[in-house]
């Protein structure tokens, strides 16, 4: 993987972040504080910074460390938002944590999940994890959708489990395996095979 690795479907990409991007993301995330706060991690133990070339260093040494691959989402060829491959294990757990957002001028076009659908398949087939993970706050009823377009199976409530918007949140976890998408997640949901899931928590 360099710098110029880029998973593609029609106009979305996904790309890896550079250190330059900082202040591109800095624009973006600054400039949506209302659509993007009530989902957004925050720090625990003090004020949440704000600092995106040091964010972007780190999501970096995570690269390096391959714990991570930060993505950036492109829209023709537009930085739009991230994607985040967290929580990297390989050996007898082969799982991943994947997390997203896009800026509001774009929502709606269905960006996220081929975004997602582009990552997922990647972790499966590309690295060969095992299982892809994605945790959403109930309130979040878009990103439900992203997880239900492409039928992530629902697994439980997480309680208080990622500190967001200055609080310990419960989140609910949606996730798949290789085995249940033989052909792709991608593939699955172009096609119009994603079994119709009715979501009862
Ligand atoms: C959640 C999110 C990533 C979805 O991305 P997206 O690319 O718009 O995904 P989709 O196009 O599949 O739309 C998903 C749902 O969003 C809702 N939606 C559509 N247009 C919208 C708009 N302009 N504004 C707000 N929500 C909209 C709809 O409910 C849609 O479902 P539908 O297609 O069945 O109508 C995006 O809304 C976002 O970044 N939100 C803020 C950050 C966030 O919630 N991140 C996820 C944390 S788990």
């Amino acid at each position: 993987m360099n710098n110029f690795f880029a998973l593609t479907h029609q106009d979305v990409s996904l790309r890896l972040v550079r250190a330059r991007d900082a202040k591109t993301l800095e624009r973006l995330v600054l400039s949506n504080r209302e659509w993007l706060r009530p989902w957004e991690a925050t720090n625990p133990h003090g004020p949440t910074s704000f600092d995106f070339k040091a964010q972007v260093r780190s999501l970096l040494r995570q690269l390096d460390r391959n714990e991570t691959i930060p993505f950036l989402i492109l829209y023709k060829n537009e930085v739009v938002g991230q994607l985040n491959v967290a929580n990297i294990l390989h050996g007898s757990v082969s799982s991943c944590v994947i997390g997203y957002w896009i800026i509001p001028e774009v929502a709606g076009r269905g960006i996220t999940p081929t975004a997602v659908a582009l990552a997922m398949d990647y972790m499966f087939t590309t690295i060969g994890l095992h299982r892809v993970e994605i945790a959403i706050r109930p309130e979040n009823n878009a990103s439900i959708r992203v997880v239900q377009k492409l039928g992530l199976r629902y697994e439980g409530l997480k309680q208080k489990y990622i500190h967001i918007n200055s609080d310990w949140r419960d989140h609910l976890i949606f996730a798949l395996t290789a085995e249940e998408v033989p052909g792709g997640v991608l593939n699955r949901w172009q096609r119009g095979e994603v079994p119709k899931i009715s979501y009862d928590f």
